[in-house]
């Protein structure tokens, strides 16, 4: 046997190669194939940075037209699918929802599991594509309204909002969001998108993987930070017990939502353009009251932990709440929305994984007990 080695949670563990996702978290910077997050979240949309992610390159206008096209195609969903989120109980989670959808949709395709360009994980983008309808008809069934069909003359940022409130949305919210959408796609070996490459290791369908990744996400440990953010505003209230509320939360050494990163040991880049987006839109409806409570927040925050001399700096999810609460999203649906996002670098994930395949097969340290008799029933004395 040879040597084994033992990292609990697999920290620091390189457990494949990767050509999808770059992040230095030092310097605080990501790249998606090479291309800077801003860059991206300046020039690109959520459809081009899903091809990229997908076909490895950024595509020529015709391929870029040709593949949004085939996106919004997809967009819809099927009566029988409109009819399960009709019956999906309320209070369920979306998240489930959402497993319970791309199980589904798998019966829509046949399946030839082996890596090809033209393999049909690449062309079936319905997963993809349906994962923010599923979440707006969620919630218009939710609050007793229709069904809205999309719009393929909308980006898939501005399709949400569309088919969420059954009208279009100013510009600049559709494009927001898009970027928001874009910036979320995808972020290396994190929990949900290792669990989409084991499940793809087996030679699972991209739809397994997919809906195992939502399960991954569904914790609070990986996705739902946005929204416990926002509850956090709601629990300190106003500006001038934040000194208060950070001198008991950090006394009782709990950990503040939104700040830090297992991987950023600087800014978060994602957090600086969310706060640029949550600046124009502030300025855009005249009013700064939730910006200028969160620049205080992290000041302080940060202030406290460089005394302490422990840096730790705001990650996307600092921003990110507040940005979708001033787009008016509900807040139960700002980690099913991230899984939506994310469901691009997924699916890019899985595709490389079969690249050249290994199935995942870790070992556990054994503490349990040594080798023992079975003692009958009778003999018990427990
Ligand atoms: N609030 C308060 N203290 C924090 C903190 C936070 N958000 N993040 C880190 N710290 C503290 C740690 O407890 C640790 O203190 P110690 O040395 O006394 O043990 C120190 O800062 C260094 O932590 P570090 O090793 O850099 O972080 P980590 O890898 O243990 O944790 C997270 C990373 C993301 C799990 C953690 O920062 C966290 O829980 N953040 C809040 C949740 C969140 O926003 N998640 C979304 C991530 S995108």
């Amino acid at each position: 046997m040879s040597e084994m080695t033992y990292a609990k949670g697999l920290e620091g563990v390189i457990a494949a190669e990767s050509e999808i996702c770059q992040i230095d978290g030092a310097e605080g910077k990501l790249y998606y194939r090479g291309y800077s997050i801003e860059e991206l979240a300046r020039y690109s949309s959520f459809e081009e940075t899903t091809y990229l992610l997908l076909f490895e390159k950024l595509p020529s206008e015709e391929e870029l037209a040709d593949f949004s096209a085939s996106m919004r195609r997809c967009r819809d969903l099927s009566p029988p699918i409109q009819d399960m989120i009709r019956q999906f109980p309320p209070a369920g989670s979306p998240m489930e929802l959402l497993q319970s959808v791309i199980s589904y949709l798998s019966s829509y395709v046949e399946h030839r599991i082996h890596h090809s360009d033209t393999c049909n994980c690449r062309q079936t983008l319905h997963q993809i594509a349906q994962m923010t309808t599923v979440l707006a008809t969620h919630n218009r069934f939710r609050e007793g309204e229709d069904y809205v069909e999309s719009r393929p003359d909308l980006s898939h940022g501005a399709n949400f909002f569309y088919q969420l409130r059954g009208a279009e949305p100013e510009p600049d919210e559709g494009d927001i969001f898009d970027k928001c959408l874009l910036m979320h796609a995808e972020h290396g070996f994190n929990a949900s998108t290792f669990t989409a490459r084991v499940v793809a290791s087996t030679i699972s369908t991209c739809y397994c993987s997919i809906s195992a990744a939502v399960g991954a996400l569904a914790g609070f440990l990986h996705g739902g930070a946005n929204e416990r953010v926002m509850n956090m505003v709601d629990e300190i209230g106003s500006k001038e017990n934040i000194e208060p509320w950070l001198d008991k939360v950090l006394s009782e050494h709990r950990k503040v939502m939104g700040m830090g990163h297992r991987v950023y040991k600087a800014r978060d880049p994602r957090a600086t353009i969310m706060e640029g987006f949550l600046a124009e839109l502030s300025r855009k409806k005249g009013d700064f009251r939730l910006y200028e409570f969160l620049k205080q927040f992290e000041e302080s925050f940060r202030g406290r932990m460089e005394q302490k001399g422990k840096p730790i700096y705001a990650n996307v999810d600092f921003f990110s709440g507040a940005v979708y609460t001033m787009l008016g999203i509900p807040r139960y649906l700002f980690t099913p929305i991230f899984a939506a996002a994310r469901s691009a670098g997924w699916l890019a994930h899985i595709l490389e994984q079969r690249k050249d395949n290994r199935i995942f097969r870790p070992r556990a340290l054994f503490t349990g007990p040594a080798p023992r008799p079975y003692v009958p029933i009778e003999e018990r004395s427990w």
